[in-house]
């Protein structure tokens, strides 16, 4: 089954000035339970693609599907609820409150349920996550005290709380050094493991190794798609 499909998907942005289309009828299916890694260089669309596919920015044309629900058209309202059930977002910097705990950090995405029940049950898993992330020591330290490997594991718990199908990381390594980068990867490769749909934009071909497939990303086209054998 296919978890995400965009059909010649189009970006333009528009300044006052001028037009720039950082996406070019760009079609791409991933399927579920897939890890793969986006390349190109920078400014080839890659963080364009991923906020679209990430409900955080919209296409100018083209149809994204996610789960096989059509995302055009729906509204802003519907937009969050469908960013932060079905999907878990991991960036280069991390992107968490540097002064609030770990635990505040990664239980902060349940502040969005409704259903009080089930931010119980969720908000129960949290010792069990941060054992599995290697960060359970750390749960009440403030993330500043933090080495960047464990600020980027905090990032990876809190995309995980909701239990999302799909995660997309940007550059989630770009800010680590090789080995915390390769922790990093082997981790998520785990979680892919267990079912998760991945997706990782990366710069770094050694990330890319880790993952099934790889795309290629030039001027807003996809050049390359190659399915990896993987070694690991
Ligand atoms: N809000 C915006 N307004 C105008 N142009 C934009 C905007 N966002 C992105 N662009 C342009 O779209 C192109 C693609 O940008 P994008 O951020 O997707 O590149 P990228 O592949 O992620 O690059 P990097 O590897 O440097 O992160 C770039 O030329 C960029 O300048
Ligand atoms: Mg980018």
């Amino acid at each position: 089954m296919n978890i995400i499909e965009i059909e010649n998907l189009n970006k333009i942005f528009k300044t006052r000035q001028n037009h720039f289309q950082a996406l070019n009828d760009l079609s791409l299916t991933i399927a579920k339970g897939e890890m793969i890694a986006i390349m190109g260089t920078s400014g080839s669309g890659k963080t364009t693609l991923l906020n679209i596919l990430g409900c955080i920015d919209h296409a100018s044309s083209g149809s994204y599907r996610l789960n096989q629900k059509l995302i055009e058209g729906k509204s802003l309202q519907a937009l969050a609820s469908i960013r932060n059930r079905d999907l878990g977002f991991v960036m280069q910097d991390f992107a968490l409150v540097d002064h609030y705990s770990v635990q505040k950090n990664v239980l902060l995405p349940l502040n969005y349920l409704k259903d009080h029940k089930l931010r119980k049950e969720r908000a129960a898993r949290l010792p069990a996550l941060l054992e599995k992330l290697h960060i359970r020591h750390k749960q009440i330290e403030k993330v500043m005290n933090l080495s960047g490997g464990q600020k980027q594991r905090v990032a990876i718990a809190r995309a995980l709380i909701n239990e999302p199908e799909v995660i997309l990381a940007d550059e989630p390594t770009g800010a680590l050094d090789q080995k915390t980068s390769q922790e990093i990867i082997q981790l998520l490769r785990a979680i892919n493991q267990e079912g998760k749909t991945i997706v990782i934009v990366t710069h770094d071909p050694n990330i890319a190794a880790c993952c099934d497939r790889m795309v290629r990303i030039e001027d807003g086209r996809i050049i390359e798609d190659t399915k990896l054998i993987l070694s690991v």
